[in-house]
């Protein structure tokens, strides 16, 4: 099946990065978000990044403007009705995605595609709220969108094999490396990646080392572009949480439980980078560790 109209929900930091890689790679995209003031925040986004692109000369100057005409921005769900693919980027809530999908099932062309990014639930569960469990899928993106190469693309026990192709096919379209996986818990990164960040955490907690040695330890030693702490924060420390507890129901296993350290920060507004403050401050540069 050829995809040539994609519609995103939501224009956060995953959306409107899925709207910027779909938009560059030729595809008409069409994103919608709730209110003007969440709106005028992912159009922002899409346009600082598309910016920053062409400053660093890794995108023309042409191309910036004819990707940006392939976007609409939209609050009405109805925008997205002849869309070919849908991808969902919105909050990692169960009941939301649901209620998403059911609306879009109602709303899209049949033949549409309807795709979830979320990152710990499993698809089927969010597909069961659709009469087309058949076409839906999970595209998992990763953060920041245009850096990372990897889409994990997700095949749920009704997804069809036409709409798993269509799926890989759609990655590799947009200049991503595609992974196949089963519709388990966290797929394969966050699977492995959430108990990684825990342990980080924990190892804090405990006091092992101090945050920037902890970082260090992980970025001299393993080589990572980032220690686990400052991709805490990078990922989100609420968010961190969210998908912690949602392996941890899925699991039973105490290595997905989301550590006391990490609940104190949420509930402090440590969120991370977006907040300003996480493990480290971020008015400071370069940014410095906050005391736990
Ligand atoms: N948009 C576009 N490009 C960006 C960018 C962004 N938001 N952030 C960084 N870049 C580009 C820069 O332009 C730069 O490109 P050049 O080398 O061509 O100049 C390159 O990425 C490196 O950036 P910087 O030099 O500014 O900074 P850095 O070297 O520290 O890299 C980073 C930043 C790419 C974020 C790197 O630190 C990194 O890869 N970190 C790990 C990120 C990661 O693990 N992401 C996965 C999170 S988990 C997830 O997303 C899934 C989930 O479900 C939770």
């Amino acid at each position: 099946m050829e995809i040539r109209k994609v519609g995103v929900l939501g224009c956060g930091l995953m959306g409107s990065g899925i709207v910027e890689v779909a938009a560059i790679a030729g595809f008409e995209v069409v994103v919608r978000e709730v209110d003007e003031a969440l709106l005028d925040a992912g159009r922002a986004r899409v346009r600082a990044s598309l910016d920053r692109a062409v400053a660093k000369g890794k995108l023309a100057a042409a191309d910036r403007d004819a990707a940006t005409a392939r976007i609409g921005f939209t609050m009405d769900l109805a925008a997205l009705a002849d869309r070919d693919l849908v991808i969902e980027a919105v909050v990692e809530d169960l009941d939301t995605k649901r209620e998403l999908f059911k609306a879009l099932d109602g709303l899209c062309a049949r033949h549409t595609l309807l795709a979830t990014n979320t990152s710990s639930l499993t698809v089927v569960e969010i597909a069961a709220a659709t009469q087309r469990p058949d076409r839906v899928l999970g595209l998992h993106f990763f953060n920041p969108v245009p850096v990372m190469k990897l889409v994990e693309v997700v095949r749920t026990l009704a997804t069809s094999e036409e709409t798993f192709a269509t799926g890989m096919a759609f990655a590799r379209a947009l200049g991503k490396e595609p992974v196949a996986t089963k519709d388990t818990s966290g797929f394969v990164v966050n699977l492995l990646l959430v108990p990684y960040l825990l342990d980080a955490i924990r190892a804090a907690e405990r006091g092992v080392a101090s945050i920037p040695d902890i970082d260090r330890g992980m970025v001299l030693g393993c080589d990572h572009p980032m220690g686990p702490l400052t991709l805490c924060d990078f990922v989100g420390n609420d968010t961190l949480c969210r998908i912690a507890e949602i392996l941890y129901a899925e699991y039973r296993e105490s290595r997905y439980a989301p550590p006391p350290l990490l609940k104190r920060l949420v509930a402090m507004g440590r969120l991370g980078r977006k907040a300003g403050r996480g493990f480290y401050d971020y008015s400071a540069d370069p940014p410095v560790a906050l005391s736990l």
